[in-house]
């Protein structure tokens, strides 16, 4: 269990294979990708340790929310890596420190990994993840719509900052 968040546990996609397709369900909605079974195909691609790598937020055994992480997620910046994405908290679940939650587990598990510094972008959420202590890189244009580039160094005790 998660400290803070009621109910909540982390584990790596790749051990619940069942919530695969709800995930893919959210994703496919949220992001607009090819089709519920292109998200499916994408995310059981999951490395416990490596890239990529996807963590599901459980609440009674139910997936709340999802977060990973991939080598780059912006082709114009993939001199950088790696890059936290795809954060997402269904909706019935937000505002309950999830998102929150998810995205410390994330930092922390980078950092154990040797990760300094990680990278996101964001097109929504850019005041979210300043709250947490990640810091605007730069603002530009990615398929249509303005997006801010944002980077988050890490320590090795991540999980408590
Ligand atoms: C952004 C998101 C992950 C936050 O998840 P969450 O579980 O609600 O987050 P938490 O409960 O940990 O934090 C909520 C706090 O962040 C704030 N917040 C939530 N979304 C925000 C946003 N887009 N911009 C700024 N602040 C935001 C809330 O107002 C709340 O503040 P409060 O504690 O003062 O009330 C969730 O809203 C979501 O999945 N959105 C759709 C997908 C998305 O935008 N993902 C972001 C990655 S691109």
């Amino acid at each position: 269990m998660i400290p803070g968040v009621n109910r909540l546990s982390i584990e790596y996609l790749e051990d619940r294979p069942e919530v695969v397709p709800t995930v893919a369900s959210w994703v496919w909605q949220e992001w607009g990708f090819a089709s519920v079974e292109a998200c499916a195909g994408h995310l059981v691609e999951s490395h416990r340790g490596g890239l990529p790598s996807r963590f599901v937020g459980l609440k009674a055994g139910d997936p709340v929310g999802i977060v990973n992480l991939i080598e780059c997620n912006l082709p114009p910046r993939c001199h950088l890596t790696p890059w936290l994405a795809g954060l997402f908290v269904h909706a019935d679940h937000r505002g309950r420190g999830v998102g929150t939650a998810l995205t410390r587990f994330r930092e922390a598990e980078a950092a154990a990994l040797g990760v300094r510094m990680l990278y996101l972008y964001t097109e929504r959420a850019e005041g979210f993840y300043q709250r947490l202590g990640w810091t605007t890189l730069e603002s530009l244009e990615w398929e249509g719509e303005p997006v801010a580039v944002m980077s988050r160094e890490l320590r090795a005790n991540a999980q408590d900052s």
